[in-house]
């Protein structure tokens, strides 16, 4: 096992009440017809609109709501070391059966504060929102951007996936908007790479004309007010709730680095 998958402390349920995060209500029961589903969906064809801003190197993953942790086992695959994040049960344990793989560690936390992802200090290079957003109101979808906007590293992608359209019974959903969420990212010190909305390629959903935006953010290079220095690091509490991780999760960059004589003057100087 990695050095950074052991670092991240899991929370053992097994010593009290598993936590309940919002969002979660009716997938413990429908998970039986839902995990064949979630298993059979091609990654090419999810994110066909996204896959030219996918990482070209292995990084550090963060799948948060990973369902049955198809998208972890791509990554996985290609040598990404993933954390797979999943607050319901059955979904963790059939992704643990599915998709057997060293590089994934699952475990159970959820939005909007990721409490055990961020108490292990990494930093991640993709991290996937893929189905998971309209789960949330709208304080959470706030309280959630500014949470999942201090995991990235700073040449990190966050890949959003936002769904439209008729709620399944029993399940818990908000409307979601790209130009909300876009917003919230941009104050989060998020800038925006892709928007595109596509109709729903599974049979099912498209029938239900159910239909998806894909959003591709990336952080700022340079927030002009909070700039410490060239670490990439945005250590203040108005642009991130936390300080800041450990970088050295965060491979070489994706993008390339911003010139140093690009970068603003700390406000002191
Ligand atoms: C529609 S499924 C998508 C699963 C997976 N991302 C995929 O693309 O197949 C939504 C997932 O989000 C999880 N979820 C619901 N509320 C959540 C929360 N507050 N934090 C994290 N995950 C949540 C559910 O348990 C479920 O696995």
């Amino acid at each position: 096992m990695s050095s950074h998958h052991n670092e991240i402390i899991q929370k053992d349920s097994s010593y009290g009440e598993a936590e309940i995060f919002p969002g979660t209500q009716g997938y413990a029961a429908a998970a039986k017809d839902l995990i064949p589903r979630y298993n059979a969906i091609p990654f090419a064809s999810k994110y066909r609109t996204a896959l030219h801003l996918l990482p070209q190197k292995p990084g550090l993953v963060l799948d948060v709501g990973a369902g049955t942790g198809a998208d972890a086992a791509w990554f996985a695959a290609r040598g990404h070391e993933v954390v797979a994040v999943e607050p319901t049960a059955a979904f963790r344990a059939a992704g643990k059966r599915l998709h057997s793989h060293l590089l994934i560690k699952w475990i159970d936390d959820g939005l909007p504060q990721l409490s055990t992802v961020v108490a292990s200090g990494k930093r991640f290079d993709t991290l996937l929102l893929t189905a998971v957003w309209m789960h949330l109101d709208q304080g959470q979808r706030w309280s959630a951007m500014q949470t999942v906007a201090g995991l990235l590293c700073p040449a990190g992608i966050l890949l959003m996936a936002l769904r439209h359209g008729p709620v399944p019974i029993g399940r818990v959903m908000y409307e979601v908007s790209a130009k909300e969420t876009i917003a919230l990212a941009n104050s989060a010190g998020l800038q925006l790479l892709l928007n595109t909305r596509t109709k729903s390629a599974q049979d099912m959903n498209h029938a239900l004309a159910i239909e998806w935006t894909q959003l591709v953010f990336t952080p700022r290079a340079m927030i002009k007010k909070e700039w410490r220095g060239n670490s990439g690091c945005w250590p203040s509490a108005k642009t991130s709730p936390r300080p800041c991780g450990k970088m050295s999760s965060c491979s070489a960059g994706q993008k390339k680095p911003v010139p140093e004589t690009a970068l603003p003057l700390p406000p002191h100087r």
